[in-house]
């Protein structure tokens, strides 16, 4: 049947790409429900060059910064306490985020996601993106570097 490269590309129509998983909804409690990991973000979809990472934190992450790319975050659940280093005057200041707000990380500025007493977030970032940014402080073992992993 093959008749070389050109046929095989022009048999690659784009109705009929593959894809790596079906469309399907994606129930957010229940993919939180799958994973008990904290500071572990699962890859819960994607969005052209981006993923939407759900996690379940608690406790304290580590400071560090994404140099190229902005963070976006979503409370789902519980209170999430973000330090940043916002360099205005080299201080140090707390967003406070409870169920239901959002907040935006500006690329290269320092952060330090915290939840005393626990959190679910989503996060929106490129695929790739490192879970602890480009530069950070020495890593406490309960935090995951990782650019997600897949939800089971
Ligand atoms: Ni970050």
């Amino acid at each position: 049947m093959s008749t070389g490269p050109a046929n095989a590309v022009a048999e690659a129509a784009p109705a009929e790409l593959p894809r790596v998983r079906r469309a399907e909804p994606i129930d957010l409690a229940a993919a939180l429900d799958s994973f008990e990991e904290l500071w572990s973000p699962r890859v819960a979809a994607r969005v052209n060059d981006y993923d939407i990472r759900i996690a379940k934190v608690a406790g304290e992450h580590v400071w560090h910064a994404h140099s190229d790319t902005d963070e976006f975050f979503l409370v789902l659940e519980g209170t999430l306490y973000i330090s940043l280093r916002d360099g205005l005057d080299g201080g140090e200041r707390v967003v406070i985020l409870n169920r239901g707000e959002i907040f935006v990380v500006p690329r290269n500025m320092e952060h330090r996601p915290a939840s005393p007493a626990g959190a679910s977030i989503l996060l929106v970032e490129p695929t790739g993106t490192l879970s602890v940014g480009d530069r950070h402080d020495l890593l406490p073992d309960h935090v995951d570097a990782t650019t997600g992993h897949a939800l089971d």
